[in-house]
């Protein structure tokens, strides 16, 4: 592959392979079809002789390419590839080839560990990168490398199907950063119920797969530690107030937001970040049985207020609810976010192209807003205020999970903030609509996205850093 500026010099390699192959690169730069074509378009030639490659890709670059294209340029070039040996060649003076190498990993991502035919990029490693200083690519290669490889942990769990990927085994794959030297602590039902987190205890009794919370912890630093917060349902059939058949099985993704906490956790250990930080994900199982909460019930939740059940649907709020108050009891964090595939309505608002984002602290969510723009990882704000809470009242408890039709993922977060210390700066994500596409997404393939390890990762690393 020959990433070409247009008027660059071709340098070293790119010279070499145009004589090798009789001036064939020469050819296309000076063709016509070359000149038409726009920045980032990508020319695929097949029976090139001379080199050994059965398809060469040449891709425009323009004149002057932001970090953010190489980027995007990378993954669209990741997700066409199928081979298993890549060269990746640029003109002279071309930068940011790090973004590109980053790019291609992450378009690269595939998940076939269920089918016969498997298809052979895959992630970090696969790549031979020629470039004019290899020592320089590969040092700012490794440190984008740990975040890569959190992205790829998080896509693998979130893409892992239900019957396989059930409360215990997904706690098990937590425990396995125990090797990276975070500390993780999977904690049960009966210690779950002694704490007093019944909200979540009630979403998960229906299924015979048993609650679990569990936190891991990355002390990289001294400071009072980021919180991060995810809901683990690791299938949400919606219990009794069942979910419509189809479209059902996507369900197997509602544990994103814990999956992409695990996957921030790996990217710190990984980059021996120095920064504190836990992760408390609750990982529960949304059934419908005889043993399954009601529409109607009223549980207590660990901070003692108290809520109606009005929609067994509405669970990932009863389970946040628990575990942000138990991490801001046991924790005293000096910040906290929360991630999780919360509702549908923030598809509505903002589809698979931007996450919804809650925050009660300007400065917090700016640092956060930065840390995505950069990462380009979309984010849009919305409002969080006191004119939607008298929706959620309930005649009977404190509260009630469901509001009326409107504002759905603002009535979810207006839930949350309840289970915040109002002096906390907080960040709500919710990720409904961008933690997993039913098409290809800008950095991956069709499913599971590992939007936010990248962002939050970055966020801690820039601002929450001890050193
Ligand atoms: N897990 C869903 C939200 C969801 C929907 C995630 C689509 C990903 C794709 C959540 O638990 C849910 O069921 N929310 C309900 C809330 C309603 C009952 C108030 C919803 O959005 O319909
Ligand atoms: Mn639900
Ligand atoms: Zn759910």
């Amino acid at each position: 592959m020959c990433l070409v500026q247009p008027g660059a010099n071709l340098g070293p390699v790119l010279s070499h392979i145009d004589v090798r192959t009789g001036r064939w690169l020469t050819g296309v730069l000076a063709s016509k079809k070359f000149a038409d074509m726009k920045p980032g378009q990508i020319l695929e030639c097949w029976g090139v002789s001379g080199i050994g490659a059965e398809r060469c890709l040449v891709v425009k670059l323009p004149d002057r390419p932001e970090p953010i294209f190489m980027r995007r340029t990378g993954a669209r070039i990741g997700k066409k590839l199928t081979d298993l040996s890549v060269l990746v060649e640029a003109t002279a003076g071309t930068r940011n080839l790090d973004l590109v190498v980053q790019g291609m990993t992450l378009g690269g991502y595939r998940f076939d560990r269920y089918k016969k035919e498997k298809t052979e990029t895959g992630p970090a490693g696969k790549w031979r990168v020629m470039a004019p200083s290899p020592p320089t690519l590969n040092k700012r290669f490794d440190v984008l490398r740990p975040a890569i490889d959190g992205v790829h942990f998080t896509q693998d769990l979130v893409n892992e199907p239900a019957n396989v990927l059930t409360t215990c085994e997904f706690a098990r794959r937590l425990c396995q950063l125990r090797e990276l030297g975070v500390e993780v602590e999977v904690i049960d039902e009966d210690e779950l119920e002694r704490l007093g987190m019944r909200a979540l205890l009630a979403v998960g009794q229906g299924s015979d797969s048993p609650s679990r919370v569990v936190v891991m912890r990355w002390r990289g630093g001294n400071s009072p530690p980021i919180a991060l917060i995810g809901k683990g349902v690791v299938f949400d059939t919606g219990g009794i107030s069942i979910k419509p058949a189809s479209g059902m099985e996507q369900m197997t993704m509602d544990m994103a937001g814990a999956a992409t906490v695990a996957g921030v956790m790996k990217s710190l250990a990984l980059g021996n970040a120095p920064a504190n930080v836990v992760g408390v994900v609750g990982l529960v199982e949304n059934m419908p049985s005889g043993s399954a909460q009601r529409p109607g019930d009223i549980v207590r939740t660990l901070k003692g207020d108290t809520v109606e059940v009005v929609n067994t649907d509405a669970e990932g709020r009863l389970v946040l609810a628990d575990l942000m108050w138990f991490a801001q009891e046991r924790f005293k964090p000096a910040a906290m976010v929360d991630l999780a595939t919360l509702t549908g309505a923030i598809i509505v608002s903002l589809g698979h192209e931007y996450c919804g984002a809650f925050s009660n602290d300007d400065r917090f969510y700016q640092k956060f807003e930065a840390a995505a723009a950069s990462e380009d990882e979309n984010v849009w704000r919305q409002p969080l205020s006191k004119s939607f809470d008298k929706i959620i009242d309930s005649k009977f408890a404190d509260m009630k999970n469901i509001g009326n039709r409107w504002a759905g993922a603002i009535t979810a977060a207006q839930f949350l903030k309840r289970f915040v210390r109002p002096e906390l700066p907080w960040i709500h994500l919710d990720i409904a609509g961008v933690a997993w596409t039913p098409k290809e997404s800008k950095f991956a393939p069709m499913g599971a996205t590992g939007w936010g390890v990248r962002s939050l990762s970055k966020l801690i690393v820039d601002n929450y850093s001890d050193a």
